[in-house]
């Protein structure tokens, strides 16, 4: 395919791509332990609901803005505005969800640098280099700052390679790999004693949750970061595909792939907390809720890794690996949204964009490392729980008020002939018009009041 901007060559690639910046962290350490805090499989149903009612529409929005404007999301809001205020609006949201699409990446970076350590760590420990496991596995600046760079460096190295090279070959070597790895793991841990507990406590709903405020405004942020909504990641690569794929189609099953691995790895993650209960390691917080953030990936999974004996250092080779990939086919989703505004906008080359980009990203993941207590938690509200949703409102508001219904509709049409006859089309442009700025709006408020 000779287009010069780049294009994903196959139907497969677009979807493994797509679905590759979907799955990540969010899917893997995110949501099974969201569920686990917030009422098991009410908050499993209630996701659902958010994922297909809220995030799909949203990220329709992305993908046809962006498949139209074959171009990064500040010309392309620009592009779909038709007078001086609103391409002025379409610009600034467009370089903020630039900027934040930067800043996820640079924590996202420190998270998955330590990913690697952890990955590491078994190989030194059977080799006998006990002193660098223990370095690996316990914070510390300097093993944060090199971890860091190396997962930036692995993501800057897909990324200059371009669309098909890099983040289409890429996602498909990686995407089924990890699929392999997690259903291997699962088989696994379902085995173990305890497992059962941790598997009811993830699907038997908590009914008394379902109304819960908290559970809804969790789900729903956890539908958007996982889906990558709002920074124009899903915009860009909606940009790269060819104009005769079904948009609707593309964007249903990247949500099912999405939400099925979430699913599938609450299948991992629930169990071995319950199995770690059962070797006798802590699992709930003094508060008495499940251990979750941090700590339940870095300690209380390496423990039980440890307390397995031999088949623990493949287990965790397998299980921190996993974690790299899905992670990494997130990070150059993120990190394509600079670069391609980078490339497009200031005519500089994708090679020198890439290290430029990756560079400048790594100099804000160092003033995170150096600062982490003041800032780490900081960047992560600003950019997944206030920035993301009022972007996506912009997104919604950008397709449903301010592009021409007319044009939209022919961008659909160019790969799906039918649409005006389909129920996407009776209910997709007054759900991105109406309910979804207000759900967005709802979820906002929720969380000021939240915090
Ligand atoms: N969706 C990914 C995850 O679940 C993270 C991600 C990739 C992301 N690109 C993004 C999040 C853009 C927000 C915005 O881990």
């Amino acid at each position: 395919m000779g287009s010069p901007r780049g294009q994903f060559s196959s139907r497969i690639g677009f979807i493994l791509a797509a679905s590759g910046s979907a799955v990540g962290l969010g899917n893997i350490w995110g949501f099974p332990t969201n569920a686990a805090e917030n009422g098991g499989g009410a908050f499993v149903l209630i996701y659902f609901v958010l994922a297909f009612c809220l995030a799909y529409p949203a990220l329709m929005a992305e993908l046809i803005i962006g498949r139209y404007a074959k171009s990064n999301i500040s010309n392309a809001l620009q592009k779909i505005s038709d007078n001086k205020a609103t391409k002025t609006v379409g610009k600034v949201a467009g370089l903020y969800g630039i900027t934040i699409a930067t800043l996820i990446l640079s924590f996202y970076g420190i998270i998955a640098g330590w990913m690697i350590a952890f990955f590491l760590e078994p190989l030194f420990t059977i080799s006998g280099l006990s002193a660098v496991s223990n370095w690996l596995t316990h914070s510390g600046e300097l093993r944060n700052l090199l971890f860091c760079a190396l997962f930036i460096l692995l993501t800057v190295g897909v990324i200059r390679a371009g669309v098909e090279q890099g983040i289409e070959k890429w996602s498909c070597r990686l995407m089924p790999s990890m699929l392999i790895l997690m259903v291997a793991l699962i088989i696994y841990v379902l085995f173990q004693d305890g497992a059962l507990t941790g598997l009811k406590i993830y699907l038997v709903p908590d009914f008394q949750q379902i109304s819960n405020p908290k559970l809804i405004t969790s789900a729903l942020g956890q539908a958007f970061f996982s889906l990558s909504l709002g920074v124009g990641t899903m915009l860009i690569y909606g940009s790269y595909l060819s104009p005769d794929e079904n948009l609707p189609a593309m964007g249903a099953i990247v949500t099912i792939v999405d939400t099925s691995i979430a699913f599938l790895a609450g299948l991992l993650v629930l169990p071995a907390l319950f199995v770690a209960q059962q070797q006798g390691l802590t699992i709930y917080n003094e508060a008495g809720s499940l251990i979750a953030g941090p700590d339940l990936i870095f300690q209380t999974l390496p423990a039980l890794f440890q307390g397995m004996g031999l088949i623990g250092i493949p287990v965790s080779l397998v299980f921190f690996c996993l974690m790299t990939i899905a992670a990494l086919t997130s990070s150059i989703s993120m990190l394509e949204v600079p670069v391609s505004y980078t490339i497009e906008n200031h005519g500089i080359n994708r090679h020198s964009a890439t290290w430029l980009i990756g560079g400048l990203t790594f100099a804000i993941s160092t003033i995170i490392i150096l600062n982490f207590d003041h800032m780490f938690d900081f960047i992560v509200a600003l950019t997944t729980e206030y920035s993301q949703p009022l972007l996506g409102l912009m997104l919604c508001i950008f397709a449903s008020w301010v592009w021409n219904r007319n044009k939209l509709l022919d961008e659909i049409r160019k790969g799906y002939p039918k649409v005006e006859a389909s129920i996407f089309w009776k209910i997709w442009p007054g759900y991105v018009r109406y309910c979804c700025p207000a759900l967005i709006l709802l979820m906002f408020f929720q969380t000021i009041l939240n915090s």
